[in-house]
């Protein structure tokens, strides 16, 4: 594989799933750290584990599976990724961009992605759901965008507009499902760093400052490319930590792992909803 995608990378890793299972998915998922369990549920399960998919980045995070379930969930043909690979874990931006390419050419539509995250906002706590209304790009700012190289024209356009990331219907629709069951969401901003290192004090002051509700270490370059190509996305953070602004608390991967003990049956609720209203 080259410096950047090409419709032939992203076709060969297409056909390797689809040797593998005959399920047509119309909604892709990623799920975030500690949140893997949704996939637990899904019925007629076929996998796929990523290192038998031709230029999939693998990650080797604890709390991240590292394989593609492809089934029914409340009667609607799903492909999830239990488990994701994160910038911080050496690939080039556009090699992890693969993985939201293959589900668009296995044919998705909508895609639900989750991660988790610390709470900017002082009011969030840990356990708590976030409906994403926007990101800050912070990352892409930097100059790491995943659709960064030759535009691939029949996928989508060369300035994508950005205005939307987050599909307005879904998210009414998410509202819905969590004042339906109770499930108190809370919404706001998610800025995607590029990590691995935690957030300092004054790295917090300063998101806080730009007006970001909840931080972490994916979500927006799958955002980006998904909306390139027109895919509708539905972001959910679960808020597994509280920020450390004024520097007298500790961030663990631990605290943000048993966090998603909480998280994931709260956020396997919320998605069972919305997918039942889709
Ligand atoms: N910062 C960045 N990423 C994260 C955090 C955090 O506090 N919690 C979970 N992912």
């Amino acid at each position: 594989m080259g410096d950047f995608l090409t419709i032939a990378d992203i076709q060969a890793a297409a056909s390797a799933i689809q040797k593998k299972t005959d399920h047509k998915p119309r909604v892709g998922m990623i799920l975030g750290s500690g949140l893997g369990s949704l996939a637990e549920s899904i019925e007629n399960p076929h996998y796929v584990p990523y290192g038998e998919i031709p230029g999939w980045p693998v990650s080797g995070v604890k709390g991240h599976a590292g394989r593609l379930v492809l089934g029914s969930l409340e009667g609607q043909s799903v492909v999830v990724m239990q488990g994701r690979t994160h910038y911080y874990e050496g690939y080039d931006m556009p090699r992890l961009g693969l993985p939201v390419r293959v589900m668009q050419a296995l044919g998705i539509e909508i895609i639900v992605i989750t991660n988790a995250a610390g709470a900017v906002n002082p009011s969030f706590e840990p356990g708590d759901l976030m409906l994403i209304t926007d990101h800050l790009n912070l990352i892409g700012m930097a100059g790491q965008n995943p659709l960064r190289g030759p535009n691939l024209e029949e996928l989508g356009p060369r300035f994508p507009d950005m205005s939307q990331v987050y599909d307005r219907q879904l998210l009414s629709l998410t509202r819905e499902v969590a004042a339906a069951e109770h499930l108190g969401l809370r919404e706001g901003v998610y800025c995607c760093l590029a990590g691995p290192s935690f957030e300092t004090p004054a790295d917090l002051r300063f998101l806080r400052a730009a007006g970001v509700d909840a931080v972490g270490m994916s979500t927006v370059p799958e955002a980006t490319i998904a909306r390139h190509s027109g895919t509708r996305v539905l972001g959910v953070s679960g808020i597994s930590n509280k920020a450390n602004l004024d520097g007298e608390t500790e961030t663990t991967h631990e605290e943000v792992l048993e966090a998603g003990k909480v998280l994931a049956p709260k956020l396997t609720q919320l998605v069972r909803g919305v997918l039942r209203k889709l």
